[in-house]
Order: C-alpha cells, then sequence, then structure tokens
C-alpha cells in the first residue's frame, strides 16, 4: 500500500496560527494541517470575526489545542502573552485589511494585537482582501510599515476574488506560506557563502517620453528566487526592471528600466556573483532613436519606428565569465525543448529553465508556473505546475548541484558595487 511519507522539516518548532475575519478564513484550516504534516505544534488563535466564518473547534480538533479568541477568557494565566513566549514564529494568514492596520498602528483590541506588541519571534503576514483594498494606498503604506519593521508578507495572489472579479488579493497558496514559514523557522542556509546576481521584470525602451516599447513580464519569477536565496542563506542582489512587486527583505534591489541599464547593472556585478540568474525578460528590440518629445500622430509616417536589436546580455556575460554559474530563461510559445536546447548551447549555460509563453498557460503574470529545467550533460526536468515561490526553491536544489568551476582566473572581488 501507498505511504505519504512525512515531512519534519519543522519538527519541534511551534508556530502561533492567527485567523482573522476574511472569506479566506476556511483556507487556514488547510494550512494548519500542512503545517502539523511538517511536524510543527501549532496553537490557534482567532478573531472574533474568523470565528464567523470558520467554528473554532475545527481547529480544535486539528491543532489539538484550545483555541484563543476572547482576550479576556485567558487573563488569569496571561494567555495573549503567554502564547508566543515560547513560539518560534506567529504566522497571521489570512490577515484582512482591518488587522494588517492594526498591526502596523500597535492596537491592542484583541488577542493578536496584544500578542504583537510583545513578540520576540519573527512575524509572517499573509493578507487576502478585495483586489481594491490591497491596492489602496493605505493598506499599501501599512503592509510597507510592516515590512520595514522586520515582518515578512506572503504577497497576496492574482486570480478570482470572493467578489467574482479579477485582482490580486487572493490568499497566496499553502504552499507558498508553507515554504516561507519552513525557511525562517528552520533555515536550510544551503546557500550560505553564495554571491547571487539575479535579474528580474522586463526592461522598457522608450518610443518618446510617454511610450515604451515592453512586454508582460510580472518579475515574479526572479523575485521568487532572490527571496528563497536570501532565506536559505546567499547574499542576494536583484536587479530589477520595472514591476510593482515590493522589495524582498534583506535583498539588495538595484532599479533598471533599459536593456542597456540592465548590462552595465550585471556588469558592474558579475565578478562578485558566484551564480548569475538571468530571469528577466530583457527586450530584443528597441527604436533606433527615442523621440524627445511625445510623437503627434499627424508625424507618424509608417516608417517613423524603426527597430534595433538591443545586447544580449546573457550571451555577453557568459562570454565574460570565469567562475560564475550561469543560468537562464526562456520564454517560448512553440517547439520549447528545440529552440530551449538551442539557447543553453549558444548562451554556454549550466542551466536553462524553458517556460511556456502567450496562451491560457503564459507564465506572464502568473503566480505559479510550470518549466522544464535543460542541462548539458542530463535529459530535460519536468517541473509541474506550482507556485512561483515553491518552484524558485526546487530551482534553487537544482542549481546548487551545477559545481562552481573556475573557467579562467578571475578578477577577486568580495562585495557588489550598489
Ligand atoms: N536575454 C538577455 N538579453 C536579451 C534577450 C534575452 O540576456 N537581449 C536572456 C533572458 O534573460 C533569458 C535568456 O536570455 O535568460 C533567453 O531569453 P529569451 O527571450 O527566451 O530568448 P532570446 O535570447 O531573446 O531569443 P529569441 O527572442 O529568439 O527567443
Amino acid at each position: 500500500m501507498a505511504q505519504t511519507i512525512p515531512r519534519l522539516q519543522m519538527g519541534g518548532k511551534r508556530v502561533v496560527l492567527a485567523v482573522t475575519g476574511s472569506i479566506a478564513a476556511y483556507k487556514a484550516v488547510g494550512l494548519l494541517r500542512l503545517l502539523t504534516q511538517s511536524g510543527a505544534t501549532v496553537q490557534v488563535v482567532m478573531t472574533e470575526a474568523a470565528t464567523r466564518f470558520v467554528a473554532p473547534l475545527t481547529f480544535e480538533v486539528l491543532s489539538g489545542s484550545p483555541v484563543t479568541s476572547d482576550l479576556f477568557a485567558g487573563h488569569q494565566d496571561m494567555k495573549h502573552l503567554s502564547l508566543t513566549e515560547r513560539a518560534d514564529l506567529l504566522l497571521v494568514a489570512p490577515c484582512t485589511a482591518n488587522t494588517l492596520a492594526k498591526l502596523a498602528l500597535g492596537l491592542a483590541d484583541n488577542v493578536l494585537g496584544t500578542m504583537a506588541l510583545t513578540l520576540q519571534c519573527p512575524l509572517v503576514i499573509c493578507p487576502a482582501m478585495d483586489g481594491d483594498m490591497w491596492a489602496h494606498p493605505t493598506v499599501q503604506a501599512h503592509a510597507e510599515t510592516l515590512r520595514r519593521r522586520g515582518a515578512v508578507l506572503v504577497e497576496p495572489e492574482i486570480g478570482e476574488l470572493a467578489s467574482g472579479q479579477c485582482g490580486q488579493g487572493r490568499l497566496a497558496a499553502e504552499e507558498t506560506i508553507l515554504a516561507t514559514v519552513e525557511a525562517i523557522v528552520q533555515p536550510r542556509l544551503d546557500w550560505q557563502g553564495e554571491r547571487v546576481l539575479i535579474s528580474a521584470g522586463p526592461t522598457q525602451e522608450p518610443i518618446d517620453p510617454v511610450r515604451f516599447l515592453s512586454n508582460g513580464s510580472s518579475g515574479k519569477m526572479g523575485y521568487a528566487l532572490a527571496e528563497a536565496a536570501v532565506l536559505r542563506g546567499a547574499e542576494v542582489v536583484l536587479v530589477s526592471g520595472p514591476t510593482r512587486l515590493p522589495r524582498p527583505s534583506r535583498v539588495t534591489v538595484v532599479p533598471v528600466v533599459t536593456a542597456d541599464e540592465m548590462l552595465h547593472a550585471l556588469t558592474a556585478r558579475f565578478d562578485w556573483a558566484t551564480t548569475v540568474i538571468m530571469a528577466a525578460a530583457v527586450g530584443d528590440f528597441r527604436p533606433k532613436q527615442a523621440l524627445s518629445h511625445k510623437l503627434k500622430k499627424e508625424e507618424w509616417t509608417g516608417e517613423s519606428l524603426q527597430l534595433e536589436r538591443t545586447p544580449d546580455i546573457l550571451l555577453a556575460l557568459s562570454a565574460q565569465r570565469t567562475h560564475q554559474r550561469m543560468i537562464g530563461f526562456a520564454a517560448e510559445t512553440d517547439h520549447l525543448l528545440e529552440h530551449g536546447q538551442s539557447k543553453l548551447r549558444k548562451k554556454q549555460l549550466d542551466m536553462l529553465v524553458v517556460n511556456q509563453v502567450g496562451g491560457q498557460q503564459s507564465a506572464f503574470g502568473r503566480d505559479d508556473n510550470e518549466v522544464m529545467v535543460l542541462t548539458p550533460d542530463a535529459p530535460p526536468v519536468h517541473m509541474p505546475r506550482m507556485p512561483k515561490r515553491q518552484l524558485a526553491d526546487k530551482l534553487l536544489d537544482h542549481i546548487g548541484q551545477v559545481p562552481v568551476r573556475a573557467v579562467r582566473p578571475s578578477p577577486a572581488s568580495s562585495s557588489p558595487s550598489q
């Protein structure tokens, strides 16, 4: 009979799971199961509103511990303070806009709020709300305040929301949350000592002061890789084209706009890096000449927009490699393996991650992805569709096995120029 092998990465660890009053509260049940399957002891705290979505009994049965929801009920043993005393992590999932605001402002009118004010352990917050609420400047300001204070925010995903509309606000996938929690509570640190240079997002090539050529890359894969690598102990510099993603904590982010700027930013830090992961969707063409004024419709002749090739950054870096592992990403609409193999060879890479772009399954903009991993000496490895954050860890497992070998002597450098 088939047996599932328990993952006990969090054996002996204590997690306080705080559930707040979002329609996504039911997803916290699945999350609780994953946490306990990973070996964690979980204590559940619920806000009053959360108890209206899911009965505390559900969490009590699955966690094997009573649920705390009333600030005054446990006052004899100071439950609101003692619960997190021995905790390794406080996980707020789902976190409503209301709770996010309370945490940012330090309001303490419920168990979670009081707990957060005496917290000694890491805080992981997983917002879930309507897309317009998440995008609201007040909510974003609260999220940023909490990030700056050291909390880790697991970004909500884009998808269908309770309102039936599509937007960014859906609670992140359980596996994404678990990967973040595991990485904090029981860090693997197998990337310690590595210096990882990652590119992410699209590039933009100006046509005139208000228009540009670009593509639909969201930057999510590169950002997920940066976050995963830093949590596994690496030093990470992320050279990012324009995205709407928040800066991952402890990652040095170098913002760029054009392919030329990306080339310069990466070249300046190339000697420092032990691994280069080129996840950016670099535009291949740019207007020969960017206009200094807004192009008027009447001026347009059909020949006005002449294009030229941008530099192939990865090819240029590969040609200068001394000791770096070189990893590329390929965006393909068809013949994925054939085109991928040819890019792997042409750009002399250690690994190429091939994704499908265009159509329903396009990797662009999504929170999950399905890829083929190509290496020079082994058969292709298929990685099934999974959240990008989880895929990032899987890819790092693979990349970590590529030996770092000196190709030619390097002008040693130990710190990236910022
Ligand atoms: N790349 C790059 N510079 C470019 C274009 C692409 O460094 N000007 C990198 C990408 O970041 C990616 C890899 O090369 O890691 C493959 O990119 P992709 O867009 O799939 O392929 P191209 O090389 O642009 O080839 P084609 O457009 O013919 O598919």
